[in-house]
C-alpha cells in the first residue's frame, strides 16, 4: 500500500468493510422511510417494484461505485478527475458531495427524533399511551418544540462528527459491528409481537399482497428513489468506501451482501409496522412519523415494553448514525483528499453547514407555519428536502455513474479491476447489460415522466 493510501487508512478486514458498508445502508432508510413511502404508495406493488430495482439498478450501480472508489482510492471527486483528468465528469462528484450534505441536514433532524424517543421511553413518559390517538398527538407536540428540533438535531450530529474524527477503521467499525446484529434481534422480537395482535392479517395483506391498479409513474420513482436512498448509492457513499477496500477483497460478493442485508432489514421493519398499524385501525398513509406513531403504540402490549422500546431507538440512533457518518465522510475525504483540509477542520466545517442547512427542516413539522407547508409546493421543508437530494440527485447521480462506466471508463476497465487479484466477475455480461443499457433508460424514462408531468411529490 502506498504511503498515502495508509495515511486514508483502510478496513481492518473484508467483514469491516461489508460490516461498515451496510451500517451506511442499514439506517433511518429502512425503518423510519421505507414503511412510510411504501404506506403512502399502496404497499405490497410498492414494496415488489422497490424490490426490482434493488436488484436491477442498486445492485449493478453499487458494483460500478465500489470499482471506481477502489481502482482511485479516492473520494468521489477525486476519483473522477483521476480516472479523466480536466473532464466535466468530476461534476458527479461535486453534485455527491452537496447531496450528501443535503441528505445528512434533513436526516439527522429524524436521527435527532430517535434519540428524544429513546429519552422519552427510557424516563417513562410514553409508558401510559392508550392507542394510536395519544401517539400521534405526543408525536405532533413533541416535533412541534423548536428547542427540542434543534437541539435534538445538534446534538446528533455532534455525534456523528465525534466518529467521523476518529478515522475510518477506528470509528466506523468499532460501533457499526457490535449493535447491527442487536438492531436485527430486536425487529425480529418486534415482529412477532406485530403480526399476532389481533386483526393483524389485514396488515400482513396490505404488506404481501400486491394491487398493481396503485402503482402511478411516481410510485416507479419513488420506489426507484428508496432503493437509492436505501443502499446509500447515487452520490458517492460506496465510492467514497470502495476507496478504503484493499485489492483483495471481492467487490461482488461484498455488494450482494450489502444489498442482502439491507433489503432484509427493510422488509422487517415493514413487518414490524404494517400489521400493527392495522390492528390498530390507522392510516398506512400516516407520513414521516409513521414509525414514531406506531412503535410506541406497541411496546406496552410486550413485557419490559418500554425498555425494550428504548432499546429499539437507541438502535435506531446508532443504525442512523452509521449512515451519517458516511454521508459526512464523502464530504470530508473531498476536502481532506483534494483541498488539503486537515480532516479535523473539514468535519468541524461540514458539520456547522449541515446544521445550518437542517435548521429549516428542524422548523417543519408545525413550529414554523410556512416551513412546514411550503407555499408553491404544498409539502414541507424536511418533505422536499427528503424529494430533491434523498430522491431525484440521487437518481441522476446513479444514471451518470451509469453511463460513465458503461460508456466513458468502460466496462471492461472494471472488469480488470475486479478480477485484479484472482476473484472472478462471474455474471459480468448481465451486469454489462444492465448498467449501459438497463439503468440508464429505466431511470431516464423514470425521471423523465416525472419531470413532464410534474408529479414531483
Ligand atoms: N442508506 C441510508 C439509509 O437507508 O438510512 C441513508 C443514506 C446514507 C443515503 C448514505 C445515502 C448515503 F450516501
Amino acid at each position: 500500500m502506498a504511503e498515502s493510501d495508509i495515511q486514508r487508512g483502510s478496513w481492518n478486514s473484508k467483514a469491516g468493510f461489508i460490516i461498515a458498508a451496510a451500517g451506511s445502508a442499514i439506517g433511518l432508510g429502512n425503518i423510519w422511510r421505507f414503511p412510510y413511502v411504501a404506506g403512502e404508495n399502496g404497499g405490497a406493488a410498492f414494496v415488489i417494484l422497490y424490490i426490482l430495482f434493488v436488484i436491477l439498478i442498486g445492485l449493478p450501480v453499487m458494483i460500478a461505485e465500489l470499482a471506481i472508489g477502489r481502482h482511485t482510492h479516492k473520494n468521489p471527486i477525486g476519483a473522477f478527475s483521476r480516472l479523466f483528468p480536466k473532464s466535466n465528469w468530476k461534476l458527479i462528484g461535486i453534485m455527491g458531495v452537496v447531496t450528501g450534505i443535503g441528505i445528512l441536514s434533513f436526516y439527522s433532524v429524524i436521527a435527532g427524533y430517535t434519540i428524544g424517543y429513546f429519552v422519552k421511553l427510557l424516563s417513562g413518559q410514553l409508558n401510559a399511551i392508550s392507542g394510536p390517538a395519544e401517539s400521534q398527538q405526543i408525536f405532533a407536540t413533541f416535533t412541534a418544540d423548536p428547542y427540542v428540533s434543534i437541539g435534538y438535531l445538534f446534538v446528533f450530529l455532534i455525534f456523528t462528527a465525534y466518529i467521523v474524527l476518529g478515522g475510518v477503521s477506528t470509528g466506523i467499525e468499532k460501533w457499526t459491528k457490535i449493535l447491527m446484529p442487536l438492531l436485527f434481534v430486536l425487529l425480529i422480537i418486534l415482529a412477532i409481537r406485530s403480526i399476532t395482535l389481533d386483526g393483524a392479517v389485514k396488515g400482513l395483506e396490505f404488506y404481501l399482497n400486491p394491487d398493481f391498479s396503485k402503482i402511478r409513474p411516481s410510485t416507479l420513482a419513488k420506489a426507484l428513489g428508496q432503493a437509492l436512498f436505501s443502499l446509500s448509492l447515487g452520490m458517492g457513499a460506496m465510492i467514497t468506501y470502495g476507496s478504503y477496500l484493499s485489492k483483495r477483497d471481492n467487490i461482488i460478493s461484498s455488494a450482494v451482501s450489502v444489498c442482502f442485508f439491507d433489503t432484509l432489514i427493510a422488509i422487517l421493519a415493514g413487518l414490524v409496522v404494517f400489521p400493527a398499524l392495522f390492528a390498530m385501525g390507522m392510516d398506512p398513509a400516516g407520513g414521516p412519523g409513521l414509525v414514531f406513531i406506531v412503535l410506541p403504540s406497541i411496546f406496552h402490549k410486550i413485557p419490559g415494553g418500554m425498555y425494550f422500546g428504548a432499546g429499539i431507538f437507541l438502535l435506531l440512533s446508532v443504525a442512523a448514525l452509521t449512515s451519517t457518518i458516511s454521508l459526512l465522510e464523502v464530504a470530508v475525504s473531498y476536502f481532506v483528499d483534494e483541498k488539503r483540509w486537515t480532516r479535523q477542520k473539514a468535519t468541524i466545517i461540514m458539520t456547522i453547514t449541515a446544521f445550518i442547512c437542517g435548521i429549516p427542516a428542524a422548523l417543519s413539522f408545525g413550529s414554523v407555519e410556512w416551513l412546514s407547508r411550503l407555499p408553491l409546493f404544498h409539502i414541507g421543508m424536511l418533505d422536499l428536502m427528503n424529494a430533491v437530494f434523498g430522491n431525484y440527485s440521487l437518481a441522476l447521480g446513479s444514471l451518470l455513474i451509469a453511463v460513465f462506466t458503461g460508456y466513458k471508463w468502460g466496462i471492461n476497465a472494471v472488469k480488470t479491476e475486479i478480477e485484479e487479484h484472482g476473484n472472478r466477475f462471474g455474471p459480468f455480461g448481465l451486469w454489462a447489460f444492465t448498467i449501459r443499457f438497463l439503468c440508464p433508460i429505466a431511470i431516464a424514462i423514470i425521471l423523465g415522466y416525472i419531470l413532464i408531468t410534474g408529479h414531483y411529490f
